[in-house]
């Protein structure tokens, strides 16, 4: 697939897919979230990359939202669940990914920016990060997912404020709400989120998919509910090759060879 909005590296163990609409500081318009939703499906499906990392083209900004042209044209109510739902879709696409996203945000993530770095499985943020969900300023209310994913993040009084004020909040604040996992200088940004990868990827690729898949089964349903889920995710790791070598290699105190099986 060519891509116009969007740069994608294929660097095994990892990839990196950039927003790369930089004098629109990465507005993610339809056709670059389309890019991006094509590019996860060639990455999912390629057994040699186990990890993606997402960030933003120049240094000013990760995705400064949804593209407000877009959202200026759009007429009806439908015409705005659509849109919601299209992008509600790419982002569900990376919580069912059976890799780890890692999103590097360089810079403003606003909006469907901050959005898309909350789809992530891990948020890697740069000294100069700036988060905000500030729809209210347009007449409109998070739609990429904002108002389930950032209360589950940083709790309903931190993210009712959020929402109400359209603040923006520093990269150490979204670290100290629970935003984001880490913050670095910016020149150590993409250094980071690499080193990560490669410490991912060092680990069973299926253990990584399933106890993904059980974390995030496990949010959408009860405490009890999701402990029957991780038992069954976790016996499913029991049944794999590489459990079998893991712990073996353990026992003979040597590095385990993946099998990805
Ligand atoms: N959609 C479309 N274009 C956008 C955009 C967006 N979400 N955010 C920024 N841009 C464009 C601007 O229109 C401008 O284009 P121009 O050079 O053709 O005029 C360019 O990106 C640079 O933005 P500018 O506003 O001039 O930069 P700034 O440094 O003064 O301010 C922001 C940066 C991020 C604070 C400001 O651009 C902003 O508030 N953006 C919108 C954020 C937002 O509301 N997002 C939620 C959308 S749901």
């Amino acid at each position: 697939m060519a891509f116009e909005y969007i740069l994608v590296e294929r660097t095994p163990p990892y990839a990196v897919i950039t927003l790369n609409r930089p004098k629109q500081l990465n507005a993610l318009s339809h056709d670059l979230l389309q890019e991006v939703s094509g590019a996860l499906d060639e990455l999912g499906g390629d057994d040699q990359i186990r990890a993606i990392i997402v960030t933003g083209s120049g240094d000013r900004a990760f995705a400064a939202g949804a593209d407000i042209a877009e959202l200026q044209a759009l007429e009806t109510a439908d015409d705005g669940s659509q849109h919601s739902r299209d992008a509600h879709r790419i982002i569900f696409k990376i919580e069912e990914l059976p890799k780890p996203v890692i999103m590097a945000v360089n810079g403003y993530a606003l909006g469907g920016g901050c959005e898309l770095a909350m789809g992530g499985d891990i948020i890697l943020a740069s000294e100069n990060a700036r988060f905000g969900q500030p729809e209210v300023n347009l007449g409109i209310i998070p739609g990429f997912g904002g108002t389930q994913r950032l209360p589950r993040l940083v709790g309903r009084t931190k993210a009712l404020e959020l929402v109400f004020t359209g603040e923006q909040v520093t990269a150490d604040e979204a670290q100290r709400i629970g935003l984001v996992n880490r913050v670095v200088p910016q020149t150590d940004l993409m250094p980071a989120a690499i080193a990560m990868a490669e410490k991912i990827a060092e680990k069973a690729p299926l253990a990584i998919a399933l106890a993904k898949r059980a974390i995030y089964e496990g949010l959408e349903t009860s405490p009890r509910g999701g402990n029957e889920l991780e038992m069954r995710r976790f016996g499913e790791a029991v049944g794999t090759a590489d459990r079998k070598e893991g712990t073996r290699a353990f026992l003979e105190k040597r590095r385990p060879r993946w099998q990805g099986k």
